[in-house]
């Protein structure tokens, strides 16, 4: 079957679809994405991925390549077109083609690249059983976490760094000891008093879609939340940990740089939330 890439305004075969090589996301990073699940056929959140794509680009002052209505129809084409039942949708805005410099140039049209990816299975086999893996390394992210921007190179070296450590994800760490995030992902844990933590919105996380979601979860089934920091060694000593994304909904995490978390397997909570998140996706309620 055909794979169909869109691009400023085509669609275009995957392998011949690209664009200028002045254009500002390609030069300087200059852009920004979002990345939703589709599940069973179903957009897991579309509304609040394209909210936050507005927020992200409000932040930088780039325009919507379309409105926001023909974006979502784009969306949908495309990954009709791509006969897309479990997968993802990628896309990214850029403030378009200009000779390079980096002030922001004269106002022209932002570039807007969408791509599909086929998702076989949503965990692999034995990551629900045992959980993964984490390491930890030091954030050294820019000041702006809160922008989905494709410039992404710590995250690059952190997940390269996971990989040769044979770790799921790397946990990014602020010199104060607290850990920031994943570098594709949100962190979690529940302490040993049962409390579901993780790091409040600011502009030093990406505060997740998913993250979100999982939230409004908890809160319905009445959990304990605290949204604030913590530490590496909190989340050792803590009962569960799990990360959260588009692609991973909740995962549990059961060693940290080595050390088994909690039972070493995966528990309730983050089971519970990763199975009410699925079934709210299915059900079209989000
Ligand atoms: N990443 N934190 C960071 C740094 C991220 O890159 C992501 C998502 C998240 C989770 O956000 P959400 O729940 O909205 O997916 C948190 C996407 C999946 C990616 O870069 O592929």
């Amino acid at each position: 079957m055909a794979r169909w890439a869109y691009v400023n305004g085509r669609y275009l075969p995957h392998d011949r679809a690209a664009v200028h090589i002045e254009d500002r996301g390609f030069q300087l990073a200059d852009g920004v994405y979002e990345v939703v699940t589709i599940l069973d056929g179903r957009f897991a959140d579309m509304d609040g991925h394209l909210d936050r794509l507005d927020r992200s680009l409000t932040a930088l002052g780039i325009p919507w390549p379309v409105s926001r209505r023909v974006l979502e129809r784009v969306i949908r084409e495309l990954a009709r077109r791509n006969g897309i039942h479990d997968g993802a949708v990628y896309m990214q805005v850029s403030r378009g083609v200009a000779p390079r410099d980096f002030r922001f140039p004269s106002p022209r049209p932002s570039s807007l690249v969408i791509t599909t990816r086929r998702v076989r299975r949503w965990a692999q086999p034995g990551q629900l059983e045992d959980g993964v893996p984490v390491i930890t390394i030091p954030d050294i992210r820019w000041g702006r976490r809160d922008i989905k921007t494709t410039g992404l190179l710590a995250q690059v070296f952190g997940k390269q760094q996971a990989a040769e450590a044979g770790a799921f994800e790397a946990w990014m760490v602020d010199p104060d000891g607290t850990v920031t995030e994943g570098c594709s992902s949100n962190a979690w844990i529940v302490t040993a008093e049962g409390m579901l933590v993780t790091r409040e919105p600011s502009h030093k996380i990406l505060n997740g879609v998913t993250r979100l979601a999982l939230l409004r979860l908890a809160r319905a089934a009445e959990l304990p939340i605290e949204e604030r920091p913590f530490t590496v060694a909190e989340a050792l000593a803590a009962r569960e940990a799990f990360v959260s994304s588009a692609g991973t909904f909740a995962l549990p995490v059961t060693r940290i740089d080595g050390h088994t978390v909690g039972t070493g397997k995966p528990g309730p909570v983050a089971l519970g939330l990763r199975r009410a998140y699925i079934d709210d996706v299915l059900r079209g309620s989000l």
